[in-house]
């Protein structure tokens, strides 16, 4: 009987050996699950274009390249950006403001906010009828008397007329480049961006790349809405979850 045991106890140390080997030998030949940027460049994704690869554009750049989007980011001083481009992945190319503005089917606009009516003003052309990302914030101290007004009328009011015959979208602005960067995809429940535009497919594109950044797009509703998350509201810079976001602007839950 004792002997029975002994034997069935060694057979079971050694099928649970053989076990522990099995799954060792399978942490090291299976691959780990592939994710996006595995793949490299997605066939089939929109292109973006970035105008200011600044901190706010550079932020943006890493977040959609790791998740396969082609991305031009862009400078005055394209040769500058070269090596940025290089170490963010093979999918990000570089180009002038006007490059970018022609290469995305959607075009972010990350310039200092006192700079968008000269920059509305050179690439309009080019981005005629594209879908446009204003993220811009203006500060009075950094922009001039222009900012005052936009703070009074609203940036949604403020930046159609600098980008006149462009389906705009209002959009991440309401977070800082280091909790962009951190937040993102982060454990839980996702960070929230609110969004704001008059156009229904512009606003379904733009809710895409932010989730394909990580987080989770909140519509508030047309252009004239974006006035309740820009700066100095309560919602401004606070990183919230979509249920929080859309409770602290009176959005009816989803
Ligand atoms: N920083 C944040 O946390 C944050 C968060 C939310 C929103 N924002 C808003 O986002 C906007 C960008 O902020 P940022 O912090 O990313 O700025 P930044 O780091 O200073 O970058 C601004 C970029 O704009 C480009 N630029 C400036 N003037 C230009 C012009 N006339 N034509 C073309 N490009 C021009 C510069 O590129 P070159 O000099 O290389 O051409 C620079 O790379 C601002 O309106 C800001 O208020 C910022």
């Amino acid at each position: 009987m004792i002997a029975a045991q002994r034997m069935f106890a060694r057979i079971r140390g050694a099928l649970t050996l053989a076990a522990l080997a099995l799954l060792g030998l399978a942490l090291v030949v299976l691959p780990a699950p592939a994710r996006a940027a595995d793949y490299g460049p997605q066939p089939g994704l929109m292109k973006i274009g970035i105008v200011g690869a600044g901190k706010m554009g550079g932020t943006l750049a890493e977040l959609w390249s790791k998740a396969g989007y082609q991305v031009m980011i862009s400078s005055r001083h394209p040769d500058e950006l070269r090596s940025e481009a290089q170490s963010i992945g093979p999918n990000v190319s570089v180009g002038t403001p006007r490059d970018a503005a022609a290469f995305g089917d959607v075009v972010v606009i990350a310039v200092p906010y006192g700079q968008e009516p000269q920059v509305g003003k050179e690439l309009t052309p080019v981005l005629d009828h594209k879908v446009v990302i204003d993220l811009g914030n203006p500060y009075p101290q950094r922009d001039g008397p222009m900012a005052v007004k936009a703070r009074a009328e609203g940036t949604g009011v403020a930046s159609p007329r600098f980008f006149p015959r462009v389906r705009l979208v209002r959009a991440f602005n309401a977070i800082t480049y280091v909790d962009l960067r951190s937040d993102a995809h982060r454990a839980g429940e996702p960070v929230a961006i609110p969004i704001a535009s008059n156009d229904a497919q512009a606003t379904r594109m733009v809710s895409r790349l932010v989730r394909a950044a990580g987080y989770a797009p909140v519509v508030v509703g047309p252009l004239s809405t974006a006035k309740l998350f820009d700066v100095g509201t309560a919602v401004y810079v606070k990183p919230m979850s979509a249920s929080q976001l859309r409770a602290a602007l009176g959005l009816p839950a989803h």
